[in-house]
């Protein structure tokens, strides 16, 4: 597995990958990895040839300075956990790298000002910002992202359309730790308790799916059941609980042909998120978290 840190000697190599005629798939993480992240590598290996992952822990996606400085790190833990599942290249550039005299962004604010936007603003403007420049730097055939951060999937798959971004999305499946808890980086923070009650997250969307298939599909009545469920777990503050069309990411009355039920909260101090994507298909619903 190679290690590379500047773009023109990563513009060198993928060309020659190219000119083998080799797919390019694409995994950009900021590290730390976990089995979420090597999932979305194996889903890439069923697509494309040459796997890149780049891992960039992006300041400009971090309105919370304490968030980035605390944002975990190990990057010799990462290689190694990103040779075993066969990754090929790994793009790990500095930040004078990635922003010398950037004045340049990608945003979309009616689909980011809402949601985990909301309380977080600028996050997908950085996100959008660097996707985009790394798209432009690894130039991939596929590049695929969690349904984890299902705001920033649809984003992304947004931008691409709307600027001709020559890659395909994949949107790959969350993965959960055994108790249903979504793998996230950040839940090496939660500590004791919180850990623990974390889990009501995933209950409350077992609990959604459980009134959708017996027929609820209207917000008013959806929302409020999510909520006492997560609220029985003793989060620190709830920070939504939102029912969106998944396309537009703008919340609905009711479930539409493919809708997102996207839910935030804190546990201790760690902000976690976790959602559902709900299809209609003919009179049934098939929520997959
Ligand atoms: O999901 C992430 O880890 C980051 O938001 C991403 C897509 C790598 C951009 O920095």
């Amino acid at each position: 597995m190679m290690i590379i840190n500047t773009i023109a000697e990563l513009r060198k190599h993928i060309a020659s990958q190219r000119r083998n005629n080799k797919k390019i798939g694409f995994v950009p993480t900021m590290g730390y990895l976990h089995e979420g992240h090597l999932s979305l590598v194996g889903i890439s290996r069923q697509h494309s040839d040459y796997q890149v992952m780049s891992i960039f822990v992006n300041k400009m996606q971090f309105n919370d300075p304490k968030d980035y400085t605390t944002y975990p790190r190990d990057y010799e833990r990462d290689f190694a956990l990103a040779k075993g599942a066969g990754v090929d290249l790994v793009f790990l550039p500095d930040d004078s790298e990635m922003y010398q005299n950037r004045l340049t962004y990608v945003d979309i604010e009616m689909m980011t000002d809402h949601l985990c936007g909301a309380t977080r603003p600028g996050h997908f403007r950085g996100v959008l910002t660097v996707v985009a420049k790394l798209f432009n730097i690894v130039q991939p055939d596929y590049a695929v992202f969690g349904q984890k951060d299902i705001q920033q999937a649809i984003i992304i798959q947004k931008m691409v359309k709307d600027l001709d971004f020559p890659v395909t999305i994949i949107v790959a499946p969350i993965i959960r730790e055994p108790d249903g808890l979504a793998m996230s980086s950040r839940n090496v923070h939660l500590k004791g308790q919180d850990r623990s009650n974390a889990v009501s997250i995933y209950k409350s969307l077992q609990k959604a799916e459980e009134l959708i298939q017996q027929g609820v599909v209207q917000s008013y009545a959806l929302i409020p059941a999510i909520t006492d469920v997560i609220t029985a777990g003793k989060p620190k503050k709830i920070d939504y609980v939102s029912v969106v069309d998944y396309e537009t990411l703008q919340p609905i009355e009711s479930l539409k042909e493919k809708s997102v039920i996207a839910v935030a909260a804190f546990f201790g101090p760690t902000r976690l998120i976790d959602n559902m994507i709900v299809e209609k298909k003919g009179d049934a619903y098939t929520c997959v978290y």
